[in-house]
């Protein structure tokens, strides 16, 4: 992620609305991974939680470091794809909303922050 950010970098700084939409996750929040009754407490898995949430931090300190470009990370919630066998509760079309949101944020939008459908959630 840091390798397609600093190649893209040059391209974004030619923008006047520039933006990077980190796709994350709600695996990646270390609240729900440990609140019992949270369906993310009941995932298993270690590398995929752990490589959201490294991307949450290269999130914060890219938006940190350069405050020109809306740079934020999303959740798209659980979504019928390749990645769940298309068990997700949602559809392609829903869980896109959030993505296409935030890359049309507009400069004066927020950065450095991680939303969902329903917008802006708690690191
Ligand atoms: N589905 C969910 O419920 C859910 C929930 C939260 C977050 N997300 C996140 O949403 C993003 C998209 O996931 P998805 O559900 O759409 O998964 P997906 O259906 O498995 O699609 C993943 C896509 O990534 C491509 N890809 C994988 N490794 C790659 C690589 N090394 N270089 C370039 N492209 C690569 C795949 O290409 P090929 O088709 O060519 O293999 C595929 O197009 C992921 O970041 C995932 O973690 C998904």
């Amino acid at each position: 992620m840091v390798r397609v950010i600093r190649a893209f970098l040059p391209l974004l700084e030619k923008s006047s609305v520039p933006a990077i939409v980190n796709v994350s996750s709600a695996l990646s929040l270390t609240r729900e991974l440990i609140r019992g009754g949270s369906p993310t407490n009941l995932f298993p898995g270690i590398g995929y939680p752990a490589s959201k949430a490294a991307l949450n931090v290269i999130t914060v300190q890219y938006a940190k470091a350069f405050p020109g470009i809306r740079i934020n990370a999303v959740g798209p919630g659980f979504t019928a794809t390749d990645l769940n066998g298309n068990t997700g509760t949602q559809s392609v079309r829903e869980g896109a909303e959030v993505i296409v949101r935030m890359a049309q944020i507009g400069p004066r939008g927020p950065s450095g922050g991680f939303f969902d459908r329903r917008g802006s959630i708690a690191w």
